[in-house]
């Protein structure tokens, strides 16, 4: 274990009177209050958990929160041993000094350049300079699933989940690149990064093993875990979960950057950081797990980023509605960021411009490109970034009472990095409009809900697939849905076997002996 207060004493263990001091020169000594009621074999877990925690690093992220979130108010407010003269500041306005995106700053997947920004994408995957990673560290709390969202069952005829959907898109890009190229299949190989947290690790690992990797090599496939930071109350001080036990949270998909420097597992030094450079990997497609439409190292975006030479790219679609909970892009100061659905003021969220379109038009679709160079380089970014505040009720031992309380109201909050905080320390962050039909159904809501539900998410593959089928001169009896599996097509290419096929039957076509049986 790595004590990052640096307090090890000759026996293996934290030292504990410099710990004290450590938490109590930062003012948050008060978790100690019940230490002497420990037993030893509580002792032990809690003081390796407390030396785990870098407090002056928290102090400092609680400040930094609270500067950004009320950037006018009185910070002479905060309990003494939390202010700091070091608050730092992102380089980005507030959401309400923030500006609509310049449609001058905006590309289309529409233009003509497309074939040529997705023939470099495609001789970079064949390369082997581009690598995917996966944000899968959410517990999904609003689809109300057990189970990490990627492992999902959207109901289709294949019954593949997402994980299976995005490591089938994953095989055929390596098939499609190598052909390109003029390789063998087996020497194009995507690295696919699968960050995931203390609650989701475990059960995504033995996923991808019992389903064999979906057919990738397992040698390719990195799991990493973000990291948590601990909840405070609302001046700043920890909460404690039990008497001997911090609470804490995930840090928030922003939790990436620091994650990409820790070794990925126990037994290894290596980081992610270290195995991109290893491997000579240039460029990288992050996206989140829960959109079953999302188009993996999409060769024409990583193309189009190569080709503007950008450290750093998104992304977006028009947002619908203003309710959408979808975050923004917008002008930031001199920079582009994005203003989170949660903190984007109603005005702004409504305003129109000259011909009735939303203003704060630019939807982010969590598709996101960065260059190892650029990853190398956040370190330095992130003591100025300000976690966003989500304001929480958290059970906890009061410390007056030893009493364990379930406050009714929010008492507290959870301290969250998102991972777009670093866009507006990026000089022109790279900005590429897709098709919202092609590339954009979230997955975030219960069954039954009206808007990205499993439903609306099973009937936009479906739609899409239909429209290649068609495309490609198949027709439908009424009521019929054909699957296009990824191992049959990653964009719709590669289906011309079913011209003039009529589909009677509905299933899954995962190559042309798949055929027969649906007409
Ligand atoms: C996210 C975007 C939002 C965008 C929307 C599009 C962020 C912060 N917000 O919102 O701007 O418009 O997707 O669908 O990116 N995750 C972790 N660790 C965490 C929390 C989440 O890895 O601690 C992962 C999830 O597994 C998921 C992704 O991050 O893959 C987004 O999760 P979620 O917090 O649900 O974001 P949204 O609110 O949907």
């Amino acid at each position: 274990m790595t004590h990052s207060n640096g307090h090890a004493n000759p026996n293996g263990g934290p030292d504990l009177a410099a710990l004290r001091q450590a938490y109590e020169e930062a003012g948050q000594g008060h978790v100690f209050t019940f230490w002497d009621k420990l037993t030893p074999a509580e002792q032990g877990p809690f003081a390796a958990e407390l030396a785990s925690i870098d407090v002056k690093r928290v102090n400092r992220i609680y400040r930094n929160a609270m500067a950004a979130e009320a950037p006018a108010a009185d910070l002479t407010g905060l309990a003494p041993p939390l202010v700091g003269k070091d608050i730092s500041r992102s380089p980005s306005p507030t959401p309400e000094e923030a500006g609509p995106l310049p449609a001058s700053a905006v590309a289309s997947s529409d233009s003509p350049d497309a074939a040529r920004w997705r023939d470099v994408g495609l001789r970079a995957i064949a390369d082997g300079t581009v690598a995917v990673l996966l944000l899968a560290g959410g517990q999904g709390s609003r689809l109300g699933s057990p189970n990490p969202k990627g492992m999902y069952d959207l109901g289709l005829p294949s019954s593949k989940s997402l994980f299976a959907y995005q490591a089938g898109r994953i095989r055929k890009l390596q098939a499609l690149a190598a052909q390109h190229a003029g390789k063998d299949d087996k020497d194009v190989r995507l690295r696919w990064y699968v960050m995931t947290s203390g609650p989701t690790r475990a059960v995504t690992e033995a996923y991808f093993a019992e389903m064999d990797y979906f057919g990738l090599d397992s040698n390719d496939v990195v799991f990493f875990e973000q990291g948590v930071l601990p909840a405070l109350s609302n001046d700043g001080k920890l909460l404690l979960a039990a008497p001997g036990k911090v609470f804490t949270a995930p840090d928030g998909n922003g939790g990436l950057y620091a994650a990409l420097r820790r070794p990925v597992n126990a037994n290894t030094d290596m980081t992610v950081l270290s195995d991109l450079h290893a491997r000579g990997i240039k460029y990288i497609h992050a996206y989140c797990v829960d959109n079953c439409l999302v188009k993996v190292a999409d060769p024409v975006f990583v193309g189009y980023c190569i080709e503007r030479d950008a450290q750093c790219g998104a992304k977006v679609v028009r947002k619908t509605v203003p309710t959408e909970s979808v975050g923004v892009i917008a002008k930031r100061g001199e920079a582009y960021g994005v203003i989170e659905y949660s903190e984007l003021p109603t005005a702004k969220a409504e305003q129109r411009d000259d011909k009735g379109d939303l203003a704060f038009w630019a939807a982010n679709i969590a598709n996101h490109f960065y260059t190892t160079a650029f990853l190398d380089t956040v370190e330095a970014m992130e003591r100025k970034m300000a976690f966003h505040i989500a304001r929480k009720k958290i059970p906890h031992v009061d410390i007056a009472s030893g009493q364990q309380l379930s406050p009714a109201e929010p008492n507290g909050m959870k301290l969250e990095m998102f991972i777009f905080d670093v866009f507006p320390f990026v000089p022109a962050l790279s900005v590429l409009e897709v098709s919202r039909a092609e590339e954009f159904s979230g997955l975030k809501n219960a069954p039954g809900s009206k808007s990205d539900s499993p439903e609306t998410s099973r009937r936009d593959l479906l739609a899409q697939q239909r429209r290649w089928l068609l495309a490609a001169g198949a027709t439908f009896a009424d009521g019929v849905e054909v699957e296009v599996t990824p191992e049959a097509s990653y964009g719709g290419e590669g289906l011309e076997y079913v011209a003039g096929k009529h589909f009677v039957r509905s299933g899954a076509i995962s190559g042309p002996d798949d055929v027969a049986a649906l007409v």
